[in-house]
């Protein structure tokens, strides 16, 4: 039996920031746009950004795009792609007071001009300062661009799909990509969405730590499904921790907290980023802080009874300007931490936040495989943006406010992409006899497994295993080890078993759903990792402690299909600068 079928010129799965704003590029050019999101957009998880969006607006004092763009080479431990740095750097200003005239309510400088406060890795003039680049809404900056896009989007007419969860891709013969299985979570009915393009933005899959930043919805469905349909996964072993999360919460602390004059502490009471990062100190890019801390905890001179944490320290800044400009972290601070910061430091501990790698796609959001020796062919049809892709902007390691760009600028641009795309398609493709089959077998073997594996103790275990083996020292006994772990929990998962079979809201069949995404993406993860036989951005290896570059200076490619891997080369040349050429990564 087939699922009933649905037609939309593009549709566009998830509803965070980069679906939002791929949504509104296709709607405002008449396109019939549908948008379907897990959760009501404006809780994506984008709501979850704090400290700002980067743009080198040079409010608060002198700044460049192109210092913009060295910064984020340097921050990719030179494996970000050059020409789409350029590109995002580039297009960041055009972009922020694009959000501005939308009526996002950026705070204000003196001047009136959007503010802006330092972030780790943003500097002037290549390292030498710190620079105040990130255009912040107080430290909810991304509930404030998720409210702003939303409403946009109302007003170009986007149809949105609120609680339904996306569960594969249709490819025809040709595997040109047509539509998109999908269930609506409220009656666990399962339609087919025929389109003429799919746009993947389901941001991130942290869910395959036990402790992350992320929300429990980033189980890495566009990963997954993409992994499902034979699309290579790009530089999965590339997993930023943030150095802030709430000790024991994973919480996320705002790196803001440092911009604004924030000091991390160790034990000794001392201000330890001084001896790692002598020129920004606390504002170093995100990879070297949460090493530091690792270290510190590592050698001792962790606080607390269990010595297993440090301090962030931010209540010389004064009451009234904790509360102007960080609100949400006194208010995270007191429910998850138990303190209030403007009187006491933060306990803090390195949590994962971000996923550099994802879904490969060129800078016009189109996604690209490798097909005989060309890397880079286009797959028609299929298209991503933000944190599920990998365009690559962010590399080995990305910055802090980068992301919330990379959201706005690539999904306009693959909003763009899409556009272009569908009006040179009359007609829809035909879908392929066997549209919906996989669904419909995923979905019976979940309704007829009997004496299966429970789904929570599985991803349980898968998130205490990845926690374990892809932290943010690895070595190379310790990876081989959680390759062979991960792949036996793979396994495993053929086998789950739900007992509530009913349709309504049936929240286990979902997880279930979701587990095998993230096993997707846990496995790319570890076999990407434990192949990387160097140090470089957010993978550190104890054996290979220093970066290799004639060896490892390309992409890895993991390959579902037979857990196999490939590489290609980084884009070295820039889209109208000079290549800027690898150095030592000293902050
Ligand atoms: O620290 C933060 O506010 C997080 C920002 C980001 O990940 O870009």
């Amino acid at each position: 039996m087939s699922f009933p079928v649905r037609k939309f010129d593009a549709v566009i799965v998830g509803g965070g920031g980069a679906g939002l704003r791929a949504a509104l590029q296709a709607s405002k050019a008449g396109l019939n746009t549908a948008v379907l999101s897990k959760v009501f957009p404006t809780r994506s998880h984008t709501v979850a950004a704090q400290g700002g969006i980067s743009a080198s607006l040079g409010n608060v004092q002198e700044d460049r795009w192109d210092w913009h763009m060295y910064d984020t080479v340097k921050g990719s431990d030179w494996l970000g792609d050059q020409d789409a740095i350029e590109f995002m750097c580039r297009r960041a200003p055009e972009a922020v007071i694009e959000l501005e005239h939308m009526g996002m309510p950026f705070d204000r400088v003196e001047s009136g001009k959007i503010y802006q406060r330092p972030f780790g890795g943003h500097t002037a003039e290549h390292g030498k300062r710190a620079v105040e680049r990130a255009c912040a809404v107080a430290d909810r900056t991304g509930h404030a661009m998720l409210h702003t896009l939303y409403q946009q989007n109302v007003r170009a007419n986007t149809q949105f799909f609120v609680e339904w969860t996306a569960l594969d891709l249709i490819r025809d013969e040709q595997g040109d990509v047509v539509g998109v299985t999908a269930m609506e979570m409220e009656t666990g009915d399962v339609y087919i969405f025929h389109a003429k393009a799919v746009l993947f933005a389901t941001g991130g899959a942290g869910r395959i730590y036990a402790s992350s930043t992320n929300a429990f919805m980033n189980t890495g469905d566009g990963l997954g499904i993409c992994a499902r349909a034979g699309i290579p996964l790009e530089d999965m072993e590339f997993w930023q921790f943030h150095p802030t999360g709430v000790a024991g919460a994973g919480v996320l602390i705002t790196e803001g907290v440092r911009g604004e004059g924030g000091i991390l502490l160790n034990a000794n009471g001392e201000r330890f980023m001084e001896r790692y990062a002598p020129t920004v100190k606390d504002l170093a890019s995100r990879d070297v802080v949460s090493r530091a801390m690792a270290m510190e905890i590592y050698e001792g001179r962790g606080c607390g009874p269990k010595k297993d944490h440090v301090l962030l320290k931010i209540d010389h800044i004064g009451a009234e300007k904790i509360m102007e400009k960080l609100p949400g972290i006194r208010e995270i601070s007191i429910q998850f931490a138990g303190i209030d910061p403007i009187k006491d430091p933060i306990p803090v501990v390195p949590t994962t936040h971000y996923m550099m790698g994802g879904i490969p796609t060129n800078y016009l959001g189109e996604v690209v495989v490798p097909q005989g020796d060309n890397p880079e062919v286009v797959v028609n049809g299929l298209y991503a943006a933000g944190e599920c892709a990998c365009a690559s902007v962010h590399g080995a390691n990305r910055l802090g406010t980068n992301s919330l760009l990379d959201l706005v600028v690539f999904g306009k641009s693959a909003g763009d992409s899409m556009v272009a795309y569908v009006r040179s398609q009359e007609n829809w493709k035909d879908l392929p006899a066997n549209a919906g089959e996989l669904t419909r077998q995923r979905l019976d073997r979940l309704n007829n497994q009997s004496g299966g594996e429970n789904v929570d103790a599985l991803r349980n275990e898968l998130q205490r295993t990845v926690q374990l083996h892809a932290g943010v020292f690895r070595t190379d006994a310790i990876l081989k080890e959680g390759v062979e772990k991960v792949l036996a929990l793979a396994e495993r998962a053929k086998r789950t078993e739900i007992q509530d079979k009913s349709q309504v809201w049936n929240t286990a069949r979902i997880e279930a759903l979701e587990l095998d995404n993230l096993m997707e993406v846990a496995k790319a993860t570890l076999i990407s990792a434990e192949a990387r036989k160097e140090s470089r951005g957010a993978h550190a290896s104890d054996d290979h402690p220093e970066r290799d570059d004639d060896n490892w200076m390309k992409h890895t490619l993991f390959h579902p299909e037979n857990n196999s891997l490939s590489y290609k080369p980084v884009h070295t040349k820039p889209l109208t600068v000079e290549y800027i050429e690898p150095a030592k990564r000293v902050y």
